[in-house]
């Protein structure tokens, strides 16, 4: 299993046509949405589809699955977690998050339920999308410590809009405006500070590859691993703009090997660039990400 997930990508919990779809698609990851995009009268059967395809997709070494419940605020995420939970999910997203509190709050319930599903205790990781409500923003710090299943944070840009009042969360430009691009950094930040994987938010015109791949670019330039995706012909753009080419590889092996034949040394020269302590942790990041 991978430890690092490059792609996530959701699939509406009510579709067993896209779930299928799904399936096959190079994903690291598939998200069963049980939130946003199904509507509450069909929610009921989305919660019997998503445990229904997590007890007949067992071998998850190519393809983790995760299942978004409703917020931990709402009525609808315990009988959400309830329901699935049999399916032992590889992980639980948890949106329109307040604070880690709720993280804390979430190991609890899933605690009670691997005990009750005969699921392995702490099997169950958390990723949080942790930017889609002003307090969350504000309390992103929180985050480190917090609980041993958070395995990373994401953010998004458009329920903080709605959140915020805001008319739109763009500029005059089209760019992200200001607030948004905080919540980014603050999120990259939290999760770094946190120990845990920082996926970028998803693009949502989905047709527009040459931007997917500018956003994918970009964001691991920042240090981002991993981004999530709502179209299969997305996955691809993603897992490749997030694995290591073969150049990269071969200069982080380089780094490492200098400072192998050099023990004890704290700074050494390659190629003539001084090289230190932060280039081999980054060398070492990028060695732990080839496939
Ligand atoms: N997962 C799996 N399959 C998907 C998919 C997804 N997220 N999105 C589209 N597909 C399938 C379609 O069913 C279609 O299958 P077919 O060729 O067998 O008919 C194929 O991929 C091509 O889809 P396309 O016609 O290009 O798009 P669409 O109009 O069917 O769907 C969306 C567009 C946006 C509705 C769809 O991509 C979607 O549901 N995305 C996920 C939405 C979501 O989960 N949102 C919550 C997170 S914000
Ligand atoms: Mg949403």
């Amino acid at each position: 299993m991978q430890d690092v997930l490059r792609s996530m990508l959701f699939v509406p919990g009510d579709s067993e046509k896209k779930m299928a779809k799904g399936s096959g698609n190079p994903a690291d990851a598939l998200i069963l949405d049980l939130e946003d995009s199904v509507s509450a009268e069909r929610l009921p059967f989305a919660r019997g589809l998503v445990n229904d395809y997590l007890k007949s997709h067992t071998d998850r070494d190519r393809q983790q699955v995760w299942v978004r419940i409703n917020p931990l605020s709402s009525p609808f995420s315990l009988p959400d977690l309830a329901a699935v939970v049999s399916g032992a999910p590889d992980g639980i997203l948890l949106p329109k998050t307040y604070s880690a509190q709720e993280v804390i709050t979430l190991d609890h319930y899933l605690s009670a339920l691997e005990q009750r599903e005969g699921v392995p205790p702490g099997s169950t990781r958390i990723l949080t999308v942790a930017t889609e409500t002003p307090q969350g923003v504000l309390t992103l710090a929180t985050y480190t410590g917090c609980s041993p299943r958070l395995a990373g944070l994401t953010w998004g840009a458009e329920d903080l809009a709605a959140a915020i009042g805001a008319s739109t969360n763009r500029d005059e430009n089209g760019e992200y405006a200001l607030t948004y691009r905080l919540a980014r950094s603050l999120c990259l930040l939290a999760a770094q500070s946190a120990g845990v994987q920082a996926l970028d938010t998803l693009t949502a015109d989905f047709r527009d590859t040459e931007l997917l791949r500018r956003e994918v670019r970009a964001a691991r330039r920042e240090g981002f691993t991993g981004k999530l995706a709502i179209h299969p012909d997305q996955v691809v753009p993603i897992n490749e703009g997030f694995t290591p080419d073969a150049d990269e590889l071969a200069h982080a092996q380089e780094v490492v090997d200098a400072f192998a034949a050099a023990p004890g040394a704290g700074t050494l020269q390659l190629h003539g660039k001084m090289i230190d302590k932060p280039h081999l942790t980054q060398a070492m990041r990028v060695l732990a990400r080839r496939r």
